[in-house]
């Protein structure tokens, strides 16, 4: 891997904070994912991504990525409009504002799938479907989460949780005039975002390990039954989706499943380091400029507080990566506008010089950044622009 030389190089000159994309990275990231996909297609989630132009790069590499995953609407009309086709938007739209511009798209027959988990959802996108006079294309979301006592191993996402429960909407589903059952999607949450080798937290670990195992069971049995059932009712799915990075190994596995999601594992940010069954590589950092050393060790940079979401812990602070033995200092933490850095090692530092970071999530940096400046065999070889940079802000 690349050590802090490499970096310092290659970012000399480029104003900071900045971000960066490592292309030599990313193309043995997209290698090894495409390795793992098992004969199944791999949709990527474009969230985990954030740049029109990543996305078309991992697109382009090989015949195994096919089609996006969108997390709104409004991104789903914006990736539409590059040019990319096949948009699964993963996430229920209520607004009927949104909605219509879907409904404008249909009418041009653009393959862009709405997800659905509730009759409520039905009759939102059936009324507006009859005003615009057009058929969405549905997908149903079924819930993967494993259930024991005092213990909810999963994601509060649908409440659609058993078969029959499904039957019951892919049966008013085929009722609607306006609605076109187009795939099924159940993502198992609990094995595929949550890490198992973590190695300051042996012992939880090593309980998650044996809730995973025990999980996988259950939500392959489950999805198994759900998509046979379906079928069986003489319904055609054009795909049935399931898992993320950390679940690719075995999702890709499984007979009823004919695609997987990935998204971070192609940029590998801090969360993933630490699961068992893959190593993928950073692919994305960022870097701050050390502006002040108020103490012997300390060096205190420009910006760097780009914080991930989810439950708040110190996990979601982004990593300092080189040089190698530097920390965040605990009462500041990565700071709003300045971030004060700890290092003791052998690599002189001094004003100027910057630290190296990667963010905990992978997507959300580019929400911080205009551009992600491209790294190859040592030198910036060019950028590309984030969702921010083409003034886009979906979430
Ligand atoms: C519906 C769905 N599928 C798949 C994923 C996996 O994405 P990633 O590969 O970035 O972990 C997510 C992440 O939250 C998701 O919400």
């Amino acid at each position: 891997m690349p050590d802090y030389q490499y970096y310092q190089k290659a970012l000399q000159g480029i104003p900071k904070p900045c971000a960066f994309l490592d292309v030599d990275i990313l193309q043995q990231n997209i290698r090894d994912i495409a390795k793992k996909s098992n004969g199944k297609n791999i949709r990527i989630a474009s969230k985990s991504i954030r740049s029109v132009s990543v996305l078309k790069y991992i697109l382009d590499a090989s015949p195994v990525f096919k089609g996006v995953m969108c997390f709104t609407a409004d991104e789903a009309v914006y990736l539409n409009e590059k040019g990319f086709d096949d948009l699964l938007i993963a996430y229920p739209v209520w607004d009927a504002h949104y909605l219509k511009k879907i409904a404008e798209l249909r009418k041009e027959n653009r393959t862009i799938t709405l997800m659905i988990d509730s009759v409520e959802h039905i009759d939102q996108l059936e009324k507006v479907a009859k005003g615009e006079n057009c058929t969405f294309l549905i997908c149903i979301d079924i819930d993967l989460s494993s259930y024991y006592p005092g213990l909810h191993f999963g994601v509060h996402r649908s409440p659609i949780k058993t078969p029959e429960h499904a039957m019951a909407i892919v049966q008013r589903v085929c009722h609607s005039k306006y609605l076109q059952i187009d795939g099924v999607m159940g993502y198992e949450a609990q094995i595929a975002g949550v890490t198992d080798n973590d190695p300051n937290q042996k012992v939880k670990s090593k309980l998650i390990k044996l809730l995973k195992k025990n999980s996988t069971k259950q939500l392959t049995q489950k999805r198994q039954n759900i998509v046979a059932d379906i079928e069986a009712m003489g319904v055609k799915l054009r795909f049935v989706n399931g898992g993320g990075t950390g679940s690719l190994h075995q999702t890709s596995l499984e007979d009823d499943v004919t695609e997987v999601t990935v998204g971070s594992g192609f940029f590998n940010p801090g969360l993933f380091d630490y699961y068992q069954a893959f190593k993928f590589h950073p692919a994305v950092g960022f870097a701050i400029e050390i502006t002040r050393i108020p103490a012997p060790n300390i060096y205190t940079c420009t910006g760097g507080g780009y914080i991930g979401s989810g439950a708040t812990g110190d996990d979601k602070q982004p990593r300092v990566y080189l040089p190698e033995g530097a920390k965040l200092i605990a009462n500041e933490g990565a700071g709003e506008v300045q971030t004060p850095i700890f290092y003791r090692g052998d690599t002189p530092l001094k004003h100027g010089d910057p630290i190296i970071m990667r963010h905990s999530k992978a997507g959300e940096l580019c929400e911080r950044f205009h551009q992600l400046y491209l790294i190859q065999e040592g030198k910036v070889v060019g950028t590309y622009s984030t969702y921010r940079g083409d003034h886009q802000c979906f979430l």
